[in-house]
């Protein structure tokens, strides 16, 4: 079978790692990169073993050959390049958060359908082995009946301009806000009753450091706290009445520790990934795209959507809006 070719807007960091992958994985080839500099793309080309390098994203999305584009620019930026991408006939994987906000979501999910066009996106802790341990928790009585997540997630990024510049649509909740978000609506399922938050937000009106308290319709609560200023321990528990389930990693759920309520260790779930992790995402994004689907399996349309709409409220709550909103 031909493998699908990866094309990748935005010669960045996390692009590196996409570059990787695809090329590691038999179903995918790293095979075009497009950033604004001709240079940067060529430097990347080469550094990356990827065989195009375009000098405009537009070059790239005219390419014929490419058939998924990876959107790997600020979160300002993923609306207008996913839409041109759809428009272009390609699929599209763009990474977290996946918009600014839940109308550009749905707008690029109905351009999606309207095309017959993959479109998901890129939370890969939704594909690993360990998002299947969370995944199962709740029905597994491991640890009881679940009652609550408590997460604390956190980088000092505040030097980065993607992450303090309103114009990147920057901001703790679209970038590290998500994940924790994406853990709780993992663990507990169902649907959102109420969401109650604190920003702290800049001087240029982005949210630095947020705490969210969440109530589920059938009662479970979390309680999240997340920074863009400061490095805090990855905390990751899920506590339900005969024990508690945890974990120190937020990007893989690669260790997770079932604990009794005393808090001696029952049993440890060693979760490994095979590569880098972006493998589980990408394989399942093939699979998607080779069975003419238009959405993942395991990152819902409607899951990002749900993530979306939380994230639009908390903002909401705050006056919290971006300069193109
Ligand atoms: N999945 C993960 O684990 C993970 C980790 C980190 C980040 N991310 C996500 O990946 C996306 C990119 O993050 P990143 O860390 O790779 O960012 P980055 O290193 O800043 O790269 C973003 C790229 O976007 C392009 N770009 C276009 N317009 C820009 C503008 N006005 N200002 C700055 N850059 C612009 C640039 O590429 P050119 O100069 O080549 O055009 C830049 O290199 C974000 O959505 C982020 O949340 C995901």
């Amino acid at each position: 079978m031909e493998k699908i070719k990866v094309g990748i807007l935005g010669a960045g960091n996390i692009a590196v790692r996409m570059a990787k992958t695809a090329n590691l994985l038999e179903e995918t080839e790293a095979y075009a990169i497009a950033s604004r500099s001709q240079e940067k793309a060529e430097a990347f080309a080469a550094e990356n073993g990827v065989k195009r390098a375009y000098g405009s994203y537009e070059a790239m999305l005219n390419d014929p050959d490419v058939d998924l584009v990876y959107v790997a620019l600020p979160h300002s930026h993923h609306y207008a390049w996913g839409k041109a991408a759809l428009l272009a006939g390609k699929h599209v994987l763009a990474e977290k958060a996946f918009t600014e906000n839940g109308k550009q979501a749905r707008e690029l999910f109905a351009l999606a359908e309207e095309r017959g066009l993959f479109c998901g996106e890129a939370m890969w802790s939704r594909f690993v082995p360990g998002a299947d341990v969370l995944r199962g928790l709740k029905e597994s009585g491991k640890i009881g009946k679940v009652c609550s997540v408590q997460v604390t997630f956190g980088e000092n990024m505040w030097h980065i301009e993607r992450i303090w510049n309103p114009h990147l649509a920057g901001g703790a909740l679209l970038d590290v806000g998500v994940y924790a978000l994406a853990f709780a609506s993992l663990a507990l399922g169902g649907d959102v009753e109420k969401v109650e938050s604190f920003l702290d937000l800049s001087e240029l009106g982005v949210d630095r450091q947020d705490a969210i308290l969440m109530k589920m319709k059938s009662g479970e609560i979390a309680s999240l706290y997340i920074s863009c200023l400061a490095k805090c321990p990855t905390e990751c528990t899920v506590i339900g009445t005969d024990g508690k389930a945890f974990t120190d990693n937020m990007w893989d759920y690669g260790d997770i520790r079932i604990l009794a309520p005393d808090g001696t260790e029952r049993e440890r779930i060693l979760s490994p990934v095979e590569h880098n992790g972006f493998e589980y995402e990408l394989r399942d994004a093939v699979s998607a795209i080779r069975e003419g689907k238009t959405e993942f399996g395991k990152m819902t349309h409607k899951e990002t959507l749900r993530i979306m709409d939380m994230m639009d409220e908390i903002r909401a709550r705050a006056g919290m809006t971006y300069p193109d909103e």
